[in-house]
């Protein structure tokens, strides 16, 4: 890559900020496109958030991604809101127009292009069962009250956020029958045998980590189980749907996604069809043999 006195800046927020995947997906596509950009991390601990903000407008840096933990803390500092950002209250990308600063929340549409591309489900009409009540959990059911789903159900650990979330979104999403219940749900045979789509929000998957007994049969050989999370790339949820033939996808396909919307949102242009998807399995697959690298030793 050659960066030369007209080149623009693109990059990511986020605290840390090291192990984000952003940069090999966004500057393959400028690559591949042949663009003059370059797309770089900047480690911003939560105190130098405004500063951090100041500086990337001050430096006429053209568009970048925010990661956690200030993807709520940047609200205040922006001039304008997407209505996705606005309705979740999270902010993942930003765009600048001349002085002014723009957020947008693409994990939305990273969610549901994910849902079309990857397990080719249809949300018109749908019946989700929504695992989690934090930020993921909302971009999700935006999306999905967005695409017609006919009702999603939130189940959450602490039952007081999931509540919060269904009343913030009931007046909005008049359409679709919103409730909200706890995870005890995935015990409850009747309730899982009306599901369409099963969806893990949660970082239940992370670190070897898993839903106590999970047992899937009692689902419809139709439904479909997504989980965002995507490192391992065969969560316990996945393993479960895999053994009763339920299609399934992990959370490769929405972080691709959201970074090929927010590319297009500063670009104008799509990436190639596939290629950030492809760069971050890659990626993945390294890490996997990084990791186990390390086990064996
Ligand atoms: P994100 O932005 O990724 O959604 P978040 O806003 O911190 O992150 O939300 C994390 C979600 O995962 C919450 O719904 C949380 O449940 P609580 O509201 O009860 O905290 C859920 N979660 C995290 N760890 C969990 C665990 N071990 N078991 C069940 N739910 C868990």
């Amino acid at each position: 890559m050659d960066i030369q006195g007209k080149t623009k800046v693109l990059g990511i927020i986020g605290w840390p900020v090291a192990h984000s995947l952003s940069p090999l997906m966004q500057n393959a596509a400028c690559a591949a496109l042949g663009l003059d950009c370059v797309y770089v991390p900047f480690p911003v601990p939560p105190e130098n958030l405004a500063e951090a903000v100041d500086g990337l407008r001050a430096l006429g840096v053209a568009g970048f991604n925010v990661t956690i933990p200030h993807k709520e803390a940047i609200i205040g500092l922006l001039d304008d809101l997407s209505e996705e950002a606005r309705l979740i209250g999270a902010v993942n990308t930003v765009s600048r127009d001349g002085d002014r600063l723009t957020g947008h929340n693409t994990d939305v549409t990273g969610f549901t292009k994910s849902l079309q591309d990857d397990l080719k489900f249809d949300i018109k009409g749908s019946r989700v069962l929504l695992l989690g009540a934090g930020g993921a959990a909302r971009a999700a059911l935006v999306g999905l009250c967005q695409a017609g789903a006919a009702a999603v159900t939130v189940a959450n650990r602490t039952p007081a956020k999931g509540k919060r979330l269904i009343a913030d979104f009931s007046p909005v999403f008049t359409g679709a029958n919103l409730a909200q219940c706890t995870l005890d749900v995935l015990k409850d045979d009747c309730r899982l045998k009306d599901v369409d789509l099963l969806v893990n929000t949660t970082a239940v998957g992370l670190n070897g980590t898993a839903f106590d007994d999970i047992d899937l049969a009692p689902m419809a050989p139709t439904a479909r189980v997504y989980d965002m999370v995507y490192n391992p790339a065969l969560t316990p949820l996945l393993a479960e749907a895999q053994k009763h033939s339920l299609l399934s996808a992990n959370g490769a396909g929405m972080l691709a996604a959201q970074g090929e919307a927010a590319f297009t949102i500063w670009t104008a242009r799509k990436p190639p069809n596939g290629l950030m998807k492809s760069r971050l399995l890659a990626a993945l697959g390294g890490q996997d043999m990084l990791d186990n690298d390390v086990y064996s030793k």
